[in-house]
C-alpha cells in the first residue's frame, strides 16, 4: 500500500480499538459508574475529533476529492458510499456528544440512548473500515497513479498540521489510550464484527 493509504489504515487500527472500548464501555453500563458522563463526553470527543474531523476529513477533503478525478464520482458508488455511512457515524456521535455535555449522572433515558447510538455506532464503524481496507483503498491504489499518491500524502500531512494543530494527533492517542486502558476491547466480540468480512450486501 503507498504511503498516504497505509497512514489511513494506521488511524483504522486505533479507531477499531477505541470502538471495541467503546462497545465495552456500552456493555457495562447498567453498572452507573459515576465518571459515566464524563466517559461518554471522552468517547464523543475521540470519534468526533480525531476520526470524524482528522480522518474522516483527510478522506472527504483529500483522497475522496483524488477519486473524484480518477472515475469515482462523489454521488453515486463507493465513494457515495463512505460519505453517507460518514454522516450516519456523525449523528450517532452527535447525540454522545450532546449527553456528555450535561451535568450530573446520566438519567435512565440518556443510558438508554447511549446503549442505543453507541450499540448503533460500534458495528457502523467496524464494517465501514473494513470496506475501506479491502475494497475502497485498493481500488483507489489502482486508479490513482504513483505520483499523485505521492502528492496526496503531503497534503494529509498538510491537512493534519493546518486544520488541527501541533500536537493534536498526539493528544488524541494518549485520550484512545486512556479509554482502551478503562474499558479493554473484548477479543471475541472484535472478532465477531470482523467476521463479517465480505458478507453480501455490505457494500
Ligand atoms: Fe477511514
Amino acid at each position: 500500500m503507498v504511503e498516504a493509504l497505509e497512514t489511513l489504515m494506521h488511524e483504522h487500527r486505533l479507531i477499531e480499538q477505541v470502538a471495541g472500548s467503546l462497545d465495552t464501555f456500552v456493555a457495562n453500563l447498567d453498572r452507573q459508574a459515576e465518571a459515566d458522563r464524563q466517559t461518554v463526553r471522552d468517547y464523543a470527543d475521540f470519534f468526533r475529533t480525531f476520526t470524524d474531523k482528522c480522518h474522516h476529513g483527510k478522506e472527504e477533503d483529500r483522497l475522496f476529492v483524488l477519486m473524484n478525478q480518477f472515475g469515482f464520482p462523489k454521488e453515486f458508488g463507493p465513494v457515495a458510499v463512505m460519505i453517507a455511512e460518514h454522516r450516519e457515524g456523525r449523528d450517532h456521535i452527535g447525540v454522545l456528544a450532546s449527553i456528555g455535555a450535561g451535568d450530573g449522572p446520566l438519567t435512565d433515558d440518556e443510558r438508554q440512548a447511549v446503549i442505543e447510538h453507541g450499540g448503533a455506532y460500534v458495528p457502523l464503524i467496524r464494517a465501514h473500515i473494513m470496506k475501506e481496507d479491502n475494497i475502497l483503498y485498493p481500488m483507489a491504489q489502482q486508479a490513482i497513479p504513483p505520483d499523485e499518491m505521492d502528492k496526496l500524502a503531503a497534503a494529509m500531512e498538510r491537512f493534519e498540521r493546518d486544520e488541527m494543530g501541533e500536537g493534536t494527533h498526539e493528544r488524541y492517542h494518549t485520550l484512545a489510550e486512556r479509554l482502551i486502558e478503562a474499558y479493554p476491547p473484548d477479543a471475541s466480540r472484535m472478532a465477531e464484527g470482523a467476521a463479517c468480512v465480505g458478507c453480501p450486501g455490505h457494500m
